[in-house]
């Protein structure tokens, strides 16, 4: 029997190249020179190849094919479990020293100056080196304020990095980078998930493509509801391309793409959404197309605090009366979950938008501004 035979038999079939490698030495050598010790050495050869051929169908099976076997499924499902577990209770543990809730709140918290503590080290001063240099970190994440807000830690007010960080360290041409804001989301460390309404806000929404598509993607809530206000019409559209998700899969190979177009917005998501052309207000005016926003928000929506409600607020210099009448409305603090908003101001960093118009109002106030929300038990960041 020709060694060849042994390789080529249905007990071990591969794709390897096997006769090449087996079938030279198997060549017999001239009897007089096939000595016992060459026979041996033959036999051990033929063997290792056996044995490695065997452990690669068993990497092949074990990697590839554990689906197939309800027993061996059975075992990779424990050590899936398993691995769910820890990384739930390293997140529990990670929730808890976040949460600290065996930490007491300083006196200070239940201040306004508590709210507003800023390290003015990381306060970037022109011509000024600083220790932990931002303009070297391309994901830069700043360190918790002192003062928790519902209990949680929240990212330090930088009355210049937190305004449109990524645009300041020049990483980004406008509001795209929210890298600062991502360890901070309410929804990725509280369980917002369970209540049965989870309504986003898009308060000044511009167009489709820019706030609310950051929160229908990266906020880690899926929404039942989401309410946009952006005043122009023309500016903010649903998307009407019809993109079915269905449609968009490829079968799963490592040559092709696995999705044959770049996902949209599916129907049902789209269904959920509801425009509004209105200018977001403290008051009613049909003439200018105003809507009380707060009014809205308790009696048209009748949000409550047993809903999940994030907003997103900008809304050119309207926020300020409206954030008041909110600060002194602790019903308003109960409904709104989080709350993301640009607050606009009168400095030199931001005419070239024409935010000379915010006069008299400076960044000193917006960052007080922000404070204030938080000491009023707003979640509040500033946005973007
Ligand atoms: C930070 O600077 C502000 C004014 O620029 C000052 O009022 C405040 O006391 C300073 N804080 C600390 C901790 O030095
Ligand atoms: C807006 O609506 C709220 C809630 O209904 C109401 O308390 C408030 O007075 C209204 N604002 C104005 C300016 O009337």
């Amino acid at each position: 029997m020709h060694a060849c035979d042994t390789i080529h038999s249905n007990e071990i079939s591969c794709s390897l190249s096997v006769p090449l490698l087996v079938c030279h030495p198997a060549i017999p050598p001239p009897a007089s020179e096939m000595g016992v010790s060459n026979k041996a050495a033959y036999q051990r050869v033929l063997y290792s190849i056996i044995v490695i051929l065997a452990g690669y169908v068993a990497i092949d099976l074990i990697a590839n094919h554990m689906e197939s076997f309800p027993a061996l499924h059975h075992l990779s499902a424990c050590s899936r479990t398993s691995r769910a577990a820890l990384s739930k209770e390293s997140l529990d543990v990670k929730a808890r020293s976040v949460a600290g809730e065996e930490d007491d709140e300083p006196a200070k918290c239940r201040t306004l100056e508590g709210h507003l503590d800023i390290d003015n080290k990381s306060v970037l001063l022109e011509n000024q080196v600083m220790e932990d240099d931002p303009y070297r970190q391309m994901k830069w994440i700043g360190p918790p304020s002192a003062c928790r807000v519902r209990g949680l830690l929240i990212e330090r007010l930088d009355p210049e990095m937190n305004f449109r960080r990524g645009f300041s360290l020049r990483h980004a041409s406008d509001v795209e980078d929210k890298t600062h804001l991502l360890p901070w989301l309410l929804a990725a460390r509280v369980d917002l998930g369970s209540r049965r309404r989870r309504v986003l806000l898009d308060l000044g929404a511009n167009s489709f493509f820019t706030s609310l598509t950051w929160f229908l993607r990266m906020y880690p809530l899926d929404f039942t509801e989401v309410h946009a206000f952006e005043v122009d019409d023309r500016l903010l559209r649903k998307p009407t391309s019809g993109f079915s998700e269905y449609g968009n899969i490829a079968s799963p190979n490592q040559w092709s793409l696995m999705v044959k177009q770049t996902p949209g917005i599916p129907p049902w998501m789209l269904d959920r959404i509801s425009l509004h052309h209105s200018f977001v207000s403290d008051f009613d005016d049909d003439g200018i197309r105003a809507i009380n926003i707060t009014r809205f928000v308790k009696e048209k929506l009748a949000l409550t605090a047993a809903d999940a409600v994030i907003v997103k607020m900008d809304i050119e210099g309207s926020e300020w009366p409206i954030l008041n009448r909110w600060m002194a409305d602790s019903e308003m603090a109960a409904i709104v979950d989080e709350l993301f908003v640009e607050v606009h101001y009168d400095h030199p960093s931001m005419r070239g938008y024409h935010w000379a118009r915010f006069s008299p109002t400076k960044r000193e106030s917006a960052l007080a501004l922000l404070a204030e929300l938080r000491l009023h038990g707003f979640f509040a960041h500033a946005w973007p």
